[in-house]
C-alpha cells in the first residue's frame, strides 16, 4: 500500500486553447500519477459541470485549500478517495468543486499508485479481468458544434476497422480511410482548404448526406466493403439540433426540419444506406422512447447514448429499463469521478450494454482513458484518428499491446 504525500493542481491548456486543471498525486514521495482535465463543447444538460463559477482557478484553490484531506489516503483507495471529493462536494453534478478537479484527482490517484505497484493503470482498475483492446473509433468528418459554418450539421461521422485483427491494423486503416477522404474532398471541391474540426475530423462545405457519400466512397476506394473491412459510424449529437420551444429538429446549415417523427425515419436511413456499425445520440437527450424505437429496429448497430446516458447510472439505469439504447459513450469527467464513472460501467456491463470510452472534444495529450476503456471491457475507444492529443491515446493501445499486455481485440 503507497500512501498519498503530495497533491498539488495548475492551470494548463487544452487542445481547443481553453483553460484545464491538471493534478499531480505523489505517493511515497516518488510516485507520480499527473492527469489533465478534457472538456467538451457539445455538452449533455445533466453532465457534470467541468467548473465552479470561478473557473479553474477557482477549482484549483479549493484543492490547494483541501490539499492536508488526501495526504496519508492509499492512493489506489479509489473509494476513499472519492468519498474525500463528495465531503467538500456533495451536489450531484459537482458544481462546487468542479467535474474536472474530480476527474484529475480520482484518476491521478490511481495512475500514482499503478507506479507505486509497477504495473499499468488498466491492471489496478481491473486487477482479474482478461485485457482485451477495444476497437479505436474514429473522427474523420466533423461538423455541427465541433466545426464552422458550412459543414454538416451532423457532428461526427466516424470510421472503425471492425474487421482488422490486431490494433495496429486497426488504427493503419482508420488513417488510410481518413487520409483517402481528403483526396475524395479535394477532387468534389477543388477549393477545400483541409481545414478540420475540433477531433481532428475533415471539415468541408457539404451538406449531411454528401458527407456520408464522400465518406463511404474514401472506404470504396481503398478496396474495403462497409460493413466487413470498415464500417462507419455517425455521432448525430441531435440536442445541437433539437429546439424545445418548436418541437423540433432545426438542420440550419442544410435547411429543413425534423418533427420526432421525421427525425426517426432520417436517422433510420442514414443507418440502413451506410450500414452503420454505431449510431450515437440519433434522437435528443430526453427522448428515451425516440430511442428505443432505433434500438428495436436496428439490433445489429450499436445504438449509443452520450448525451442521452451523461456517464450516470441513475440515467442508464432508466434507459436499460426502456431498452433505449443497446450501447454507451462513458466519458469520465461527464461522471465526475473515476469511482462514479467505474459504477455507470458495472451497471452498462451487467445489462449487456456495450460501453464505448470517449475522448472529449478539448483533450489534454494523456492517455490514461486507454486504459479506463480496457479496465471497463469497453468494445470501442472513441479517440479520433489523427491530431497529437488522439493520436497519444492510440499509441498508448500500440504500447501495450507491445508489452504483451492485452489478449486480442474486443468483440463487439
Ligand atoms: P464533446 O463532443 O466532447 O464536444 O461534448 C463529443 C461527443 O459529443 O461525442
Ligand atoms: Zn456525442
Amino acid at each position: 500500500m503507497s500512501k498519498i504525500t503530495s497533491i498539488e493542481g495548475r492551470v494548463l491548456f487544452n487542445s481547443r486553447g481553453s483553460k484545464t486543471i491538471e493534478v499531480d498525486v505523489k505517493s511515497d514521495n516518488k510516485f507520480l500519477g499527473r492527469v489533465c482535465a478534457p472538456s467538451g463543447a457539445s455538452v449533455g444538460k445533466y453532465e457534470a459541470t467541468s467548473f465552479p463559477s470561478g473557473g479553474p482557478e477557482e477549482s484549483l484553490k479549493i484543492l490547494t485549500q483541501n490539499s492536508q484531506k488526501f495526504i496519508g489516503l492509499d492512493s489506489s483507495d479509489l473509494k476513499t478517495i472519492h468519498e474525500t471529493l463528495k465531503s467538500l462536494d456533495n451536489t450531484n453534478n459537482y458544481s462546487v468543486i468542479g467535474g474536472a478537479l474530480a476527474f484529475a484527482v480520482t484518476i491521478a490517484s490511481m495512475e500514482s499508485a499503478s507506479q507505486s505497484l509497477e504495473q499499468p493503470l488498466f491492471k489496478t482498475l481491473s486487477p482479474n479481468s482478461e485485457a482485451k483492446c477495444p476497437f479505436p473509433l474514429g473522427n474523420i468528418l466533423g461538423g455541427g458544434a465541433h466545426a464552422g459554418p458550412g459543414t454538416p450539421d451532423i457532428q461526427e461521422i466516424l470510421i472503425c476497422a471492425t474487421g482488422s485483427k490486431t490494433i495496429e491494423n486497426a488504427i493503419e486503416t482508420n488513417l488510410a480511410v481518413h487520409k483517402e477522404l481528403r483526396k475524395v474532398l479535394e477532387k468534389e471541391d477543388p477549393n477545400f482548404t483541409n481545414g478540420r474540426g475540433d477531433e481532428g475530423g475533415w471539415a468541408p462545405k457539404l451538406e449531411n448526406q454528401k458527407a456520408l457519400e464522400v465518406s463511404a466512397k474514401a472506404c470504396e476506394n481503398l478496396g474495403f466493403t462497409l460493413g466487413k473491412e470498415v464500417s462507419l459510424g455517425v455521432d448525430f449529437a441531435s440536442s445541437t439540433q433539437w429546439n424545445e420551444e418548436k418541437g423540433k429538429y432545426i438542420y440550419d446549415r442544410a435547411g429543413f426540419e425534423n418533427s420526432t417523427g421525421e427525425q426517426i425515419d432520417f436517422a433510420a436511413d442514414i443507418i440502413d444506406k451506410f450500414k452503420l456499425i454505431y449510431a450515437e445520440d440519433a434522437v435528443h437527450e430526453e427522448a428515451f422512447e425516440d430511442m428505443a424505437e432505433l434500438t428495436a429496429k436496428f439490433p445489429n448497430t450499436l445504438v449509443t447514448g452520450d448525451d442521452l446516458t451523461v456517464t450516470s447510472k441513475d440515467i442508464l439505469t432508466k434507459a436499460i429499463g426502456i431498452k433505449a439504447c443497446n450501447a454507451a459513450i462513458l466519458k469520465v469527467n461527464q461522471a465526475g469521478s473515476l469511482y462514479d464513472a467505474l459504477e455507470f460501467a458495472d451497471v452498462a456491463n451487467q445489462n449487456n450494454v456495450r460501453l464505448i470510452t470517449s475522448h472529449r472534444s478539448g483533450e489534454s495529450t494523456d492517455s490514461q482513458i486507454s486504459h479506463i476503456g480496457i479496465a471497463t471491457k469497453s468494445k470501442m475507444l472513441k479517440v479520433g484518428v489523427v491530431g497529437g492529443e488522439r493520436v497519444a491515446k492510440l499509441n498508448e493501445l500500440l504500447r501495450l499491446s507491445g508489452h504483451d499486455f492485452i489478449c486480442g481485440m474486443a468483440e463487439i
